[in-house]
């Protein structure tokens, strides 16, 4: 009689796809495929142990994998052929499996940085104090630009582009101002914060790269934040985004 033979068989199957489906799709978060591998290395170990350690057992979990590599008498062709297509789809799986891991991807890695990130509530809603005082705007937006070539210009470049002498150097290119993807999208409040805060005080969702950006907070004055500001709108021309 073969059934009792092949129902252990089937029952082992069963288990460890029962696992290897649990702890792939049951577990959240998902688990690392490494991970996933070693438990099911130690499942197959222990299933292995479990039907070996009786002579029943071992029989009736081997018995139908060796009839079936060994082929009998008078066995149909059906089972020829599922056997030749066994031994040629195993390798062939193997070999896939090796050829997609070495193979390096053209497509870039996954990248999740923020560029601009929710700024910290006490940022939210300022307003720049210069802007009020139209009679002596020039004045001011010159002593920003004065600011600007003394502390910022190395990175961010003399025509604002982003492409200073040291801009080269960074990953994280320093921003570029004169691109219509930073300050003209930005309220004057944020470019504020960043102003102020640098790449240090940016959130974790921003930074999978440290950023060069220093804080300048230390260094300059809160008015002589505020002229830098007023010079970087009016030199590449855009206009602080608003509520509005
Ligand atoms: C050491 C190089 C360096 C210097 C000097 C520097 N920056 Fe930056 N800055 C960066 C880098 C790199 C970034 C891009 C990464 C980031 O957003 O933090 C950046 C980003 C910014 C941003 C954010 C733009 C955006 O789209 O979010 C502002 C605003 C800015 N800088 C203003 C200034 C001002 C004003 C000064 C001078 C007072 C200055 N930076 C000096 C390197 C520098």
């Amino acid at each position: 009689m073969e059934k009792p033979k092949s129902r252990l068989l089937s029952v082992v199957g069963v288990v460890w796809v029962g696992v290897y489906l649990f702890i792939k799709f049951a577990i959240k978060p998902p688990l690392p495929s490494s991970l996933i591998f070693m438990y099911m290395s130690l499942v197959t170990v222990a299933i292995l142990l479990f039907v070996t350690v009786f002579e029943e057992d071992k029989e009736a979990f081997w018995g139908p994998i060796r009839d079936f590599i060994q082929g009998n008498e008078g066995e149909n062709s059906g089972r020829k052929v599922g056997r030749a297509a066994v031994f040629v789809l195993i390798p062939m799986l193997f070999g896939f499996q090796t050829f997609k891991r070495v193979t390096p991807s053209l497509e870039p890695p996954f990248e999740q940085r923020v560029v601009h990130p929710a700024p910290p509530t006490e940022f939210v809603g300022l307003y720049n104090p210069f802007r009020e005082d139209e009679e002596h705007l020039k004045e001011n937006i010159k002593q920003g630009g004065e600011i600007f070539f003394k502390n910022c210009f190395v990175c961010h470049g003399d025509k604002l582009d982003g492409n200073g002498l040291f801009a080269h150097g960074f990953n994280l290119r320093p921003a570029n101002f004169a691109d219509a993807t930073t300050i003209s999208m930005l309220q004057e409040a944020f470019v504020f914060w960043r102003v102020s805060k640098g790449g240090i005080g940016l959130p974790e969702e921003s930074t999978p790269w440290s950023s060069a950006m220093p804080r300048w907070e230390a260094m300059l004055s809160e008015e002589e934040r505020w002229k830098v500001i007023l010079f970087l709108y009016d030199y590449t021309g855009y206009k602080p985004r608003t509520w509005d």
